[in-house]
């Protein structure tokens, strides 16, 4: 088949469940990752003739997307501010939002290059690599209670080329943390099943319940096990931010506020508040 006539099929094929642009977008970036071809290619040579092997590899890859997988999982493949991650369906496909997190520490606490940093369920490891790259001199740590997203953690700090120090831990029974900490970090899982509904399956089939889902009648579960970790083991001017649903908010603020100062929460690229930051000490502005 010509790659032209190919993109309509391809278009057609998903037409129930994406726009032609987002399949147009889906297209371009599979041809790159399976044969390094710009997106221009289309245009150039659109009679191009699709040798079997390339076909089928593309077919493949469409039948996933027909199942709603999310592409990232077909290709293996994502990318998380300057860094490409490997994924698959042991870890979440790391969000934009969490992007602004990282961020947002970064900006704040990069001044000083002698920390001791902690990731609490980091997944693919995006946290902490992103972290580790943007201040070397940086000690950083994470910690998973999944072996199988620690394993993937582990393989994209070194392919990243960065020293991380990876714990398979649970959370929920961990006291004490060896040394004094001067930042912890965590997207934990928050979203209640009620969400379920609203929720698109390309999430709710393939990412994990284990990094997604606390039960509907404790929301703040990991939030709360991780104030009472982080009153324990930051030093005295260590700083806590947590990714946050929106939906809970203001009850996580008045959590923070029993124990920690200078609150603030801030709001994502669609304006909804989705990071909260916490000190042990009141920060000076
Ligand atoms: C929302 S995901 C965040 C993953 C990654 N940090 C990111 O931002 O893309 C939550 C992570 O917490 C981990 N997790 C769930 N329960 C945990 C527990 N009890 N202790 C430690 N980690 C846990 C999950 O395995 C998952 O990787």
């Amino acid at each position: 088949m010509k790659l032209i006539e190919y993109r309509s099929y391809f278009r057609t094929a998903l037409k129930p469940f994406h726009s032609i642009e987002e399949s147009d977008d889906f297209l371009k970036r599979l041809l790159k990752f399976y044969f390094d071809w710009e997106p221009i290619k289309i245009g150039l040579e659109p009679n191009y003739i699709l040798k079997k092997k390339e076909e089928d590899q593309l077919n493949n890859a469409l039948r996933g997307l027909i199942q709603q997988e999310p592409l990232q999982y077909i290709t293996g493949r994502t990318y998380f501010l300057n860094i490409e991650l490997e994924v698959n369906k042991s870890v979440l496909i790391p969000r934009p939002e969490t992007e602004e997190l990282v961020q947002w520490v970064l900006e704040s606490e990069s001044h000083e290059k002698d920390k001791s940093i902690l990731d609490i369920g980091t997944g693919s490891g995006c946290i902490p690599i992103s972290l580790k790259q943007g201040v070397p001199n940086w000690r950083v740590s994470a910690m998973d209670v999944s072996q199988k997203a620690l394993d993937v953690a582990i393989k994209n700090a070194k392919i990243n080329t960065v020293s991380i120090e990876f714990y398979l831990e649970d959370i929920l029974s961990k006291e004490l943390w060896g040394s004094g900490l001067d930042v912890i970090v965590s997207n934990p899982p928050y979203v209640v099943p009620s969400e379920k509904e609203e929720m698109q399956s390309n999430v709710l089939d393939y990412e994990p319940e284990l990094a997604l889902f606390v039960p509907e009648d404790n929301p703040l579960l990991f939030y709360d096990k991780i104030i009472q970790f982080a009153e324990t083991n930051l030093n005295e001017n260590g700083v806590l931010y947590f990714e946050i649903n929106p939906i809970f908010v203001e009850e996580l603020t008045s959590l923070l506020k029993q124990s920690f100062e200078s609150i603030e929460v801030r709001n994502d690229f669609l304006s909804r508040p989705r990071m909260i930051r916490a000190s042990k000490s009141k920060i000076k502005t």
